[in-house]
């Protein structure tokens, strides 16, 4: 046994150590004899390295992603950190490789066949991916190539913000093997999805689903590469949304302020003011894109359109205040509208007293003015706690 063991370290040994510099460079030579690079032309590196040369070459590619450093909205880009795992099998006449040698050899990425492989959607670089920083490694037993160079992809994504600040983006990196057609060269995929177990998290987004998928289209292969990342909502939701809801409720107070005291018309105009301050503060995390537009946009300009009519509303209530002062008489018509209201509002109470009994009630001026700063009060509040619910209830259920 202890014989045996040790002239099988013997062999080992003499196998390890033969392994001599000039063999494995022999070797390289053999292999870049295949591509002629020691040629002046250096063509043979675009050709496909197949035997038949009516089949394509068939590449493998997959995606890890390692971090998410951007998404910009307003100009539609992403930008992330990751690497692309590309292997294809070369089927060149090896045979006069010495194999009792290294079985991996590290190979330049100009002197043998490399699929030129494009991001279509870039939108910083025209170049391949890949740099020649990343070496591919050549196996010669069988001839398989494996090429994983790190990229930033920084890609066109066009952003879907109706739902800011809940949205979600969906955006695609999509490659093609730009010089050869799908007869030269087919993509394959080794995952359907993106390999994120060394993702970093981001504080920004959260990554919420990846896919990969190929496809041809025209004369080429694809391969489409999509991540969806959903916005971390809550910094824009304590910094953006409640102010601009708790703004929302307190338009409808300026019906409470004392007629006598002027105020209302400056504070519905400050009102105003301030969500003009915030559609301006929401605007400049948007795009300017006309489809689709923010619904938070469009509840901004409504509640523009509320506090606007609030101040309109208090001049008309104002002007009553002034004709009591004047000494005129309530005209007929706004005593049947008060009447109206009062029925409304009071018909569960004041069901002993007929229409007829109001009608010879006292109905001064002071009456008319108070019971219309509480019914636009009750009304405005209504209306836009409804339209407030109606609207924001369904974008918060989305997170
Ligand atoms: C192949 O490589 C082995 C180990 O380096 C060496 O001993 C042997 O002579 C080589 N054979 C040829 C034909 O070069
Ligand atoms: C051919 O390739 C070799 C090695 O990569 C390089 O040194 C040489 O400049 C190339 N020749 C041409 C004409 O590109
Ligand atoms: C390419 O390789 C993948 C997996 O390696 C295989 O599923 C696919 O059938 C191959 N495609 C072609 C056209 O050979
Ligand atoms: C491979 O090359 C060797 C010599 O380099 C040659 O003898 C052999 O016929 C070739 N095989 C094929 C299949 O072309
Ligand atoms: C090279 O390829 C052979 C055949 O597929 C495989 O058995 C061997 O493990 C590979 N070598 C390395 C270092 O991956
Ligand atoms: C890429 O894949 C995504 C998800 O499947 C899809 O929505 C998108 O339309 C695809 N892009 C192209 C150009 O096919």
């Amino acid at each position: 046994m202890n014989c045996f063991s040790s002239v099988v370290m013997c062999l080992l040994f003499i196998i390890v150590d033969s392994i001599t510099y000039s063999s494995v460079k022999n070797n390289y030579k053999e292999i870049l004899r295949y591509y002629d690079s020691f040629d002046t032309v250096n063509s043979s590196t675009t050709i496909t390295p197949i035997q038949d040369q009516t089949q394509a070459i068939n590449v493998t590619m997959g995606m890890n992603m390692y971090a998410l450093s951007g998404f910009d909205a307003v100009s539609g880009q992403i930008e992330i950190v990751g690497s692309l795992q590309m292997s294809w099998t070369n089927e060149v006449n090896l045979s006069s490789i010495n194999t009792s040698t290294l079985e991996i050899y590290v190979m330049s990425v100009d002197a043998i066949w490399t699929p030129s492989i494009i991001l279509v959607n870039a939108i910083d670089t025209v170049e391949k991916v890949g740099s020649s920083t990343y070496r591919p490694r050549y196996n010669i037993s069988t001839g398989f190539v494996e090429w994983n160079p790190r990229v930033i992809l920084k890609a066109a994504c066009d952003p879907d913000v109706t739902y800011y600040p809940f949205d979600r983006q969906t955006c695609s990196f999509i490659f093609t093997p730009w010089n050869y057609n799908y007869d030269q060269v087919t993509l394959a995929l080794s995952s359907s999805t993106i390999d994120t177990s060394q993702y970093d998290l981001n504080s920004a987004w959260s990554l919420v689903e990846t896919n990969a998928e190929t496809y041809i289209s025209g004369e080429n292969y694809y391969a489409n590469f999509t991540i969806t990342i959903q916005r971390q909502y809550m910094y824009f939701t304590i910094n953006l949304v409640m102010p601009i809801l708790l703004l929302s409720a307190i338009t409808g107070f300026a019906f409470l302020l004392p007629a006598a005291s002027n105020e209302r018309i400056g504070f519905s105009i400050t009102c105003f003011l301030a969500f003009v301050v915030l559609l301006q503060t929401v605007m400049q995390f948007l795009p300017e894109s006309s489809s689709p537009m923010s619904l938070l946009c469009y509840y901004i300009v409504v509640m523009m359109m509320f506090s606007s009519a609030v101040c309109i509303i208090n001049i008309m209530i104002l002007r009553l205040y002034k004709s009591a002062e004047r000494g005129d008489d309530v005209p007929k018509s706004l005593k049947t509208f008060v009447q109206i209201i009062q029925c409304t509002i009071c018909r569960r109470w004041k069901e002993s007293l007929t229409t007829e009994d109001k009608a010879e009630l006292n109905v001064d001026w002071e009456t008319v003015g108070r019971l219309l700063d509480i019914f636009f009060f009750i009304a405005f509040l209504a209306a836009q706690g409804g339209f407030t619910f109606l609207f924001l209830l369904p974008l918060g259920l989305r997170s």
